[in-house]
């Protein structure tokens, strides 16, 4: 079997960043708004360091203006996704885009994206699930928002809590009224620490926030200490190396330490983070990995089990993609 045609489980997607670029600058035509600096003239989309990434990743956002505009995003990001073989997303949605932490319309905007997500389960055999999200540099106050639109809409198809942005603004335990809330209302946790913080910030998302997956997570090579407790802890790893190479985290993919970490018993997975931000796909991912580290069809096949029981989805959903799984 082929690495694209191998039934692939992705635990950490951007729901906007994944929205290809022809899509955003067609939206932006359509509503006549001028987001010019967002491409290059290739079309791709521009951006310098991590920092003005978020300031374009927010300037591109900003045309998806209605839930309507999040179906046609839906469709277009799971018709990528599955076209890669992913069979699971896990998707992070941010209440802050869709509806501006309204919770009456944040429901709107989630009613319009299961929707899309049920017709591509229908189609394309994807099953998506959100992963509400705060953004770190909106502040905390916006985060308690976040979490009661999170917490009102908690239940199968909302399944966990996290937060992303800039994780140098701020501290994790400024967070953690959010996530108690989110917690209490039944979701599973993660939070992005680990990729421009290095393994203080880690160990402040395990200890502050007491989430089970962090997003990247893989600056804690830095202190092997800390690499044995996520390893004896079962913490699980939301590895995007693609990401990291792109914004320059790690110069090659040689340099990545997905392997070491793997090595010394860190359970990781494999994701795209923003893929056509990272000029990037699932695929693409396998294949650098296989090619940089070596890996066969088994560690393949074991991370993507690793990543079915680390999904925060329910019982009855992993039973079924485990047979899918089973099947390839
Ligand atoms: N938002 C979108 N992509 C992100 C990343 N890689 N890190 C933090 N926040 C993000
Ligand atoms: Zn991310």
């Amino acid at each position: 079997m082929t690495l694209s045609s191998r039934p692939k489980i992705e635990l950490h997607l951007h729901h906007e960043g994944a929205a290809p670029p022809a899509f955003i600058k067609r939206l932006a035509q359509e509503k006549k708004v001028d987001i010019s600096r967002v491409f290059n003239e290739q079309g791709d989309y521009s951006y310098t360091d991590f920092w003005d990434f978020l300031k374009v990743y927010e300037a591109a956002t900003s045309v998806l203006q209605t839930p309507e505009d999040y179906a046609r995003l839906t469709r277009a990001v799971l018709a990528e996704s599955a076209a890669n073989g992913v069979i699971y997303s896990e998707t992070f949605l941010s209440p802050d885009f869709c509806g501006g932490r309204d919770v009456g319309a944040w429901r709107e905007y989630l009613h319009a994206i299961r929707e899309a997500a049920d017709q591509a389960e229908r189609e394309d055999g994807i099953v998506l699930r959100g992963i509400v999200t705060c953004i770190r540099h909106f502040g905390p106050e916006k985060a308690r928002e976040t979490a009661l639109c999170a917490a009102e809409t908690a239940g199968d198809w909302i399944v966990g809590f996290g937060i992303a942005g800039d994780e140098q603004a701020g501290k994790p335990k400024d967070f953690a009224y959010s996530f108690d809330m989110a917690r209490e209302a039944g979701l599973r946790l993660t939070a992005h620490a680990g990729e421009w913080g290095g393994p203080d910030s880690v160990r402040d998302a395990l200890d502050d926030l007491r989430v089970e997956r962090i997003g990247h997570g893989v600056r804690a090579i830095e202190d092997l200490a800390l690499v044995d407790r996520l390893a004896e802890d079962g913490v699980v790893l939301e590895v995007c190396p693609g990401s990291n190479i792109a914004l320059g985290v790690y110069k090659t993919w040689a340099d990545h330490p997905i392997h070491a970490l793997r090595e010394r018993g860190v359970k990781v997975t494999v994701s795209t983070d923003d893929p056509p931000f990272f000029h990037t796909t699932m695929t693409d991912e396998y294949d650098r990995l296989a090619a940089t580290f070596d890996w066969d069809e088994g560690v393949f096949e074991d991370i993507e089990n690793t990543s079915l029981s680390a999904a925060f989805c329910d019982q009855a959903t992993k039973d079924a993609l485990k047979k899918r799984l089973e099947t390839r």
